[in-house]
């Protein structure tokens, strides 16, 4: 099992830091590939509460090394922060190592995120705010700074000038904010390299070797499919491939080495931002999964929406990441409820759909089809193996294993690291 791919198989937050954190003494290696600090992963242990934006959740073991992938956006000031947090806590990150090619978040990118979102008013997409969409922009524009640059500071103080003079002209004259001084953040950056210059090297080269010569590489993925800039509710997605292809081209990675691609969903479905969401529960159910499930976003601490799990979203998001494996998490969030509703179809305009509808249009107007089955009523948080759960959880499971044709592999029954059932050893 040389190289096992993790993604969120929903809207994010599934449990991608928790489930990490769990496999990741396994392997030689966890590599992020995509997003920035837009991501927030918990990864809990005993006492040990982490809440990771940006240092792959890896980062806990000492045998581990963490790897920041070439398609991931890095705020270097971010990097730095959650380096001095998790040092203080007597975690070590001398291990961690960034691609050259990933690109840096600038305080401009940070500075338009905002100033879009507001321009949108009602429409806003509703961000994190982290700079990650004008990152990814100045990418494709190739325009961006990477952080490899400033391992080579003439050069990077040249593309940084040239940079400014066109990013300065959207803050002042689209935006009518104040500009950047290229100097002021030559100097800022240059500073943050000194701190993090040492670990700057060609990751490329450095996992496919490891890959080579047989050692295990856990990718780690950030945010989930349906945030997706291809595959997701487009408009309303972050600016990354966050489905199981990322993975290859966020690393460099080939595609010859992943033999397993395990997708995260939750037993129940939430989302944090705008957007369409047909199995939303905007009534006391939504509030007692939200209360019960503690469903507060990690980075932002914005309250979640919840709804009922879609059936016809793990149909999908097992077919574009083609997973092999699933991981339920959550479960134990239903154990208080007499019903469970579980999305198998939706009804647009009278007519049933089993499929993701193309359109961004039909899907908001999709009316969930529910199958009601009975709930267990009484707790899995201290179950450790399947046979232990409860019937009824344990025909859940089944049912949700028959919607996504694909095994659920591991099963959540709380947030600490040892309330999992392992079902299919990795
Ligand atoms: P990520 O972004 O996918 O890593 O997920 P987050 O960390 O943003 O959100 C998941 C939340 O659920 C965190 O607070 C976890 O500690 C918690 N969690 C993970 N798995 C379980 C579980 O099986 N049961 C419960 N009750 N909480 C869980
Ligand atoms: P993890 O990795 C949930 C959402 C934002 C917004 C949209 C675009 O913890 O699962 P962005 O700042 O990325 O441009 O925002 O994506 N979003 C997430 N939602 N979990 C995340 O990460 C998210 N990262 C971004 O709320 O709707
Ligand atoms: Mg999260």
């Amino acid at each position: 099992m040389p190289g096992t791919v993790l993604i969120g198989a929903q809207w994010g937050d599934e449990g991608k830091g928790k489930i990490t954190d769990l496999l990741a003494s396994e392997f030689d290696y966890v590599v992020r590939f995509q997003g920035g600090n837009n991501a927030g992963h918990t990864v809990i242990h005993g006492d040990r509460h982490l809440a990771l934006h940006l240092i792959p959740s890896g980062v806990m073991y000492e045998d581990v090394v963490p790897v920041i992938g070439n398609g991931c956006v890095v705020d270097p000031r971010v990097l730095i922060d959650e380096m001095d947090g998790l040092e203080a806590g007597g975690i070590s990150c001398e291990r961690l190592l960034v691609s050259s090619h990933a690109q840096m978040i600038m305080p401009w990118h940070i500075a338009l995120d905002g100033a879009s979102e507001t321009l949108l008013g009602d429409k806003l997409i509703g961000t994190t705010k982290r700079g990650i969409g004008p990152s990814y922009e100045s990418k494709v524009a190739r325009s961006g700074l990477r952080i490899g640059d400033l391992l080579e500071p003439d050069y990077f103080r040249e593309r940084l000038e040239a940079e400014l003079v066109v990013q300065n002209a959207i803050l002042e004259k689209v935006y009518g904010l104040p500009g950047y001084d290229a100097g002021e953040v030559f100097d800022l950056y240059m500073g943050y390299a000194e701190r993090i210059g040492s670990m700057i090297c060609d990751t490329v080269t450095l996992v496919n070797v490891a890959l080579e010569q047989g050692k295990r590489v856990f990718f780690e993925g950030a945010q989930g499919t349906l945030l997706d800039i291809d595959h997701g509710t487009y408009p309303f997605v972050t600016s990354s491939t966050t489905t199981a292809g990322g993975a290859i081209t966020g690393t460099g990675a080939g595609i010859k080495h992943i033999d397993r691609v395990l997708g995260i969903t939750k037993a129940y479905l939430t989302r944090v931002g705008s957007g369409p969401f047909p199995t939303e529960l905007n009534d006391e159910t939504g509030e007692f999964l939200g209360t019960e499930g503690a469903e507060f976003g990690v980075t932002t601490g914005r309250k979640r929406r919840c709804g009922w799990f879609d059936g016809v979203i793990i149909k999908y998001t097992a077919r574009v990441n083609g997973l092999t494996d699933i991981c339920l998490t959550k479960l134990d969030v239903l154990d208080k409820l007499e019903k469970i509703k579980i999305c198998v179809a939706y009804d647009i305009d009278g007519k049933r759909v089993e499929t993701l509808p193309d359109s961004l249009n039909a899907f908001s107007a999709a009316v969930p089809v529910y199958e009601e089955v009975d709930g267990w009523l009484e707790s899995t948080a201290a179950c450790r193996s399947f046979e232990e759960l409860p019937a009824n959880a344990q025909a859940y499971v089944r049912r949700i294993e028959e919607i996504a044709g694909v095994p659920v592999s591991i099963v959540a029954v709380g947030p600490d690291r040892d309330q999992t059932i392992i079902i299919n050893p990795f």
